[in-house]
């Protein structure tokens, strides 16, 4: 059979043959970004048309809201002659061309900018191209390539996106979640022997049996990566994610296609498979790297101290013919019941800085 025909569900059932079974997280990183068949490799998985739709997709005012946090960071951090301003996983460049529509009107800030993109996925780099060409920006495949300046970071649903291992608790003991071939079927299965607790820390020795211990442990390496270049260079880093605040039990491994949720083993490749950011993770690898992490808020309280509402309500006012659209936009960005509790941000920054929309 020619490669091409190949899927990347056989490919995964070929190595498990081969090499038996694999961890999850090498299940999920094959997932989503196998080079030539992983989700984020091949297509743009976003909008109404695609599986999920991101808050920056929703309006163009939570862009607007991180161009203004932007500014006023770059302005207490000295007005610098060149700074860098990095976006994880940019997706199709919308928040950030909302977002540098607004920071540029900060005196400077658009002749200091240099501005660099970390994205896996070709079709949506292609489209970052189209959305931001005015601001000259550079892509990088390593975080590590960048200048000897002061740096900004964003990540909007970016840390969701990274692969997690999940533990499952049996007989007092952690074993190791598989991905395994059962009657040619993709079953989850468990590690033959139990593993040595490195990992797992404190917040789940509560767990029961049968429980859960979830470790974004590819996250976590990734934010201490980052927040280690920013500590010698001053600067931020703003993470927005749906997630949890504490560590401790549970699994929250999901499969999204169409705007609906579907099992992860059916179609590997074909759906966005994501995990719950654990918050306080990320907070502790920020500090280890240097920085201070400010208290985590929701995005509804993040947004609002931000302005949100009075720029939905000026939007509105201009355009009544998009007020209807305008409330149920600003409603879906920071209602409770909708993205506004599930969604949190954190922001991890130089001691010094005060960023806003963190105040206690
Ligand atoms: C859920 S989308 C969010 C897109 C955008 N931030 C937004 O809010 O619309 C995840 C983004 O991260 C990118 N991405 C996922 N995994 C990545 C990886 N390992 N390295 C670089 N980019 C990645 C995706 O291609 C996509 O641009």
């Amino acid at each position: 059979m020619p490669d091409r025909a190949l899927s990347l569900g056989d490919l995964i059932d070929m190595q498990i043959r081969q090499s038996g079974p694999m961890s999850l997280a090498t299940y999920m990183g094959l997932c989503l970004t196998h080079p030539t068949r992983g989700y984020y490799r091949t297509a743009d998985p976003l909008g109404q048309e695609g599986d999920f739709i991101t808050a920056p997709e929703i309006s163009q005012t939570f862009g607007e809201m991180i161009g203004a946090w932007i500014a006023d960071l770059y302005l207490q951090m000295g007005a610098p002659d060149r700074f860098t301003l990095l976006e994880l996983g940019p997706g199709r460049g919308t928040l950030m061309a909302d977002a540098l529509r607004v920071a540029t009107r900060a005196t400077g800030l658009g002749e200091a900018l240099d501005l660099r993109l970390f994205e896996t996925n070709p079709v949506l780099a292609a489209m970052q191209r189209d959305r931001l060409a005015a601001y000259g920006p550079v892509w990088i495949e390593d975080v590590e390539h960048i200048h000897d300046v002061p740096l900004i970071v964003i990540a909007n649903e970016f840390f969701d996106a990274l692969p997690i291992r999940q533990f499952v608790k049996r007989g007092g003991k952690w074993f190791e979640r598989s991905v395994g071939l059962t009657d040619g079927q993709r079953r989850f299965g468990l590690s033959p022997t139990p593993y040595a607790e490195g990992l797992i820390g404190e917040a789940f020795a509560t767990a029961v049996e049968g429980e859960v211990a979830e470790i974004g442990l590819a996250a976590q390496q990734f934010m201490g990566q980052v927040c280690a270049l920013i500590a010698p260079r001053g600067g931020a880093l703003l993470a927005i994610d749906y997630g949890h605040e504490r560590s401790g039990p549970g699994e929250t491994l999901q499969a999204l296609s169409r705007h609906a949720y579907v099992d992860p083993l059916a179609r590997p490749g074909a759906a966005d498979l994501t995990a719950h950011v654990d918050f306080e993770a990320l907070a502790r690898a920020a500090r280890m790297a240097g920085l201070n992490a400010a208290p985590l808020v929701t995005q509804g309280r993040f947004l609002a101290s931000l302005g949100l509402v009075e720029r939905h309500a000026a939007l509105a006012k201009a355009n009544p013919k998009r007020a209807e659209a305008l409330a149920a936009a600003r409603d879906r960005l920071m209602d409770p019941d909708q993205m506004g509790t599930l969604f949190k941000v954190l922001c991890a920054h130089s001691p010094g800085l005060r960023p806003a929309g963190f105040a206690v």
